[in-house]
Parts: C-alpha cells; structure tokens; sequence
C-alpha cells in the first residue's frame, strides 16, 4: 500500500470517527468515565446504584476454574472483562488471593494474578474486597500436610498475614479475613479447621490484630454462608464477634455470603439479622451471592425458575439496602459461563444473573431497578 493510499485511509477513519462521536453526543466526561460509560442507554448497574453503595462480582480464576476446558477466564476473555469493568464498582478474587493459589509452596508466594485484578480494579475505579485469610479450605498441601508444631503454624500464619494483608496495603476496601469459622450449629469449627484445631480459638484475635496492623485502612470481616437469617450460626457469630469486641480486637464488619437455592424458602429475616450487626457498630456485606435451580440432566431453565430466581436477587439486595452499614452487595460470577455451581452442586446451575453468553436474565434487571429505585 503506498503511503498516499494509507493516508487517505487514516483520513477517512477519522472523518467516521468524529462524525460517529457526532452521532452519539457530546464526549463522555470525567464523571461518566467514573461511572464506567456515558449515559445514553439503560445504566449499568454501577450506575443505577445509589451513592457510596458497590456492587461487585467475584473475578473468576483459580479453584474450579482450573480443571474446566476453557483459558483462564480474567486474563483471556475480552467480552467477560468489558463486562466486569462497566457493569460493577467492587471485584472480589474468587480464588486468586486463597492460600493454595497465592502461597503455593511454603518460601513462594504467587501474587501476579491477583495483582492483575487489583490493577484492573483501580484502573475501572473498583474497589476491592481481599478474599481470604483464615479458612478451613484450600489450603495448600505443604501447609496441611506438613506436621508443623504449634509454634511454627502460628508463625507461618502470621508471616501470611503481614505478607499478602502487607502487599496489598492500602488497595482493599474490605478483607473477609475470618471466613467459616463456625459450623450449623454456631460452634467453633475445631475439628475441621487447622487453624482453630491446633492453635484454638485465640487464633482468630490474633490474626485480625495483625491484619489490622499490616493494613489499618482495610475493613475487616467475618465472612460466611447459611447466615443470611438469624439462626444458631449466625447466633454464634453475635455472641464471638461480640466478646471480641469487648476485648478490643479490631473486627470491622459481618457479611453473609447468600449462596442461596429456589430449593429453599428465602431467609426473610435477613434484614433484621444484619440491623444486629449493624447495631453493634459494624460494617455488614453481602457477599457472594448466587441462587441455583434445580436443572436434573442439563435441563434448560423455566420462566418460573428465572422469575423466582430474579425475586431472590432482588430481595437480597433490598435486605441489604434496608440496613445503614450494608454499602457492599457482590454477586459470585456474574455469568453462568464460569459459575462454580454445576461442579459443586450437580443437577443444579445458572445460579448467575446473565446466561453463558452474556444474556441478561431477568435477575439482572431486577437487581439494576432495586438499584434505580433506591436512588
Ligand atoms: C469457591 C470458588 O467459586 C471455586 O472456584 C472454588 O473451586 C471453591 O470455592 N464460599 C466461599 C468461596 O467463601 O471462597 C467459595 O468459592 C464458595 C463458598
């Protein structure tokens, strides 16, 4: 091509440009950019939501991600990325900052996937929620099956916490530093947590203690599932979060992760069950929210599952609307073409609000006019 023909070409794809700028209205401003995108069309749902309140989704990689026939979803998939920056103001690493994937090995911490979300995060204005530091599950296996004594776990585990709390400092908005630490019952989970089991109890002061330290700015949490109503374990919670304030430990906040099912009836109470938390002067969230049907053999889903589906979302949101210090609302993947339901729970699935191919359901929508309507 010479160089005259190339010329005519640029000039010609700028003409289109600035007429289609025309077309479509004045530049988008500093304010729409924040937002994530000018206003002409149907908002976002970053941009339905009322002031100081995000709304978040879990960025997929990791855990069960890694054995599914598709590239790691984040980094390679452009229209869940586009997608991921417009429509939310919170991300949460669905695995990316757990132990087995940021600690791998006992001298080695993995930080570039999740350092990539946290750049992604500020570069769409997001906040972050860290995702998580005490947990019974995926450990890595030199942690789990490495026969310390008490005093080496206590001091791995305090080497993790000023490390990983340490090198995001200052980016995360909210840590889910204790997650499942009580069973359905509202007990300490001292069998099946390492942690809890060979340390005790104690444990839990100290690590938020030392979170606090390595990050005075970051919020943090108590985090876990089946505590959406008030019940034994989200009992339990009061009564520990309680005595841990009394002790001066600095716990921040309660948030309730709202894995829910149409299988069930919906936890009415849930407002009320955070007012509790609120009224003991601390932040509550709701966390990773998803509702699965019942799909026997890849069935496809009724419009009476997806309506009971969308009322679940949209009375979640409100539950967490109705409560002062509930300003965090994420949903756990927002497409059905990640989701971690059909590996875990079999015969159940599109527990998200948008198909695999990116189709609003009518979840979306209700969860973006509970937004509208709150504003
Ligand atoms: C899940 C992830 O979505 C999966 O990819 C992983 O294989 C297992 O964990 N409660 C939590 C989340 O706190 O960390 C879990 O995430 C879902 C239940």
């Amino acid at each position: 091509m010479s160089l005259r023909t190339l010329r005519s070409l640029v000039a010609v794809a700028v003409a289109t440009a600035v007429a289609t700028t025309a077309l479509v209205g004045p530049p988008v401003t500093a304010h729409e950019a924040r937002q994530g995108g000018p206003r002409h069309h149907a908002p976002t749902l970053r941009q339905a939501a009322p002031p100081g309140f995000v709304i978040g989704s879990a960025v997929a990689g990791g855990g069960h991600h890694v054995d599914q026939p598709y590239p790691d979803p984040f980094p390679n998939d452009r229209v869940y990325r586009h997608l991921l920056g417009k429509e939310f103001s919170s991300v949460s690493p669905e695995n990316q900052m757990k132990w087995e994937f940021i600690h791998p090995e006992r001298d080695t911490y993995r930080f570039g996937p999740a350092d990539a979300i946290v750049r992604f995060a500020r570069q769409h204005h997001q906040v972050v929620r860290g995702h998580t530091l005490l947990w019974h599950n995926q450990n890595p296996s030199w942690l789990t099956e490495g026969d310390f004594t008490a005093t080496e776990l206590r001091q791995i585990l305090r080497d993790h916490v000023f490390t990983v709390v340490g090198h995001y400092r200052g980016r995360i908005q909210q840590w889910d530093v204790a997650n499942e630490m009580l069973d359905g019952s509202g007990q300490l989970r001292t069998t099946d947590n390492l942690w809890l089991r060979e340390l005790g109890p104690g444990i839990i002061a100290d690590v938020f203690r030392w979170a606090h330290r390595a990050d005075p700015h970051a919020q943090l949490f108590f985090n876990d599932y089946g505590v959406e109503g008030v019940n034994a374990k989200s009992d339990g919670y009061l009564s520990l979060i309680s005595d841990l304030l009394a002790d001066g430990v600095p716990v921040d906040g309660f948030s309730v992760q709202g894995h829910l099912s149409t299988r069930y009836g919906f936890p009415d109470d849930l407002a009320a069950n955070l007012q509790r938390f609120a009224d003991l002067g601390l932040e509550t969230a709701v966390t990773e929210v998803d509702v699965r049907m019942d799909l026997p053999g890849g069935a496809e889903p009724t419009g009476a599952q997806l309506a009971q589906q969308a009322d679940y979302y949209q009375r979640m949101l409100e539950g967490c609307l109705a409560v002062d210090t509930c300003r965090s609302f994420t949903v756990w993947g927002f497409t059905d073409k990640y989701s971690w339901v059909p590996v875990f729970f079999p015969d159940e699935g599109a527990a998200t609000i948008m198909t695999g191919d990116f189709e609003r359901k009518p979840a979306y929508y209700a969860l973006r006019s509970t937004l509208a309507d709150a504003t």
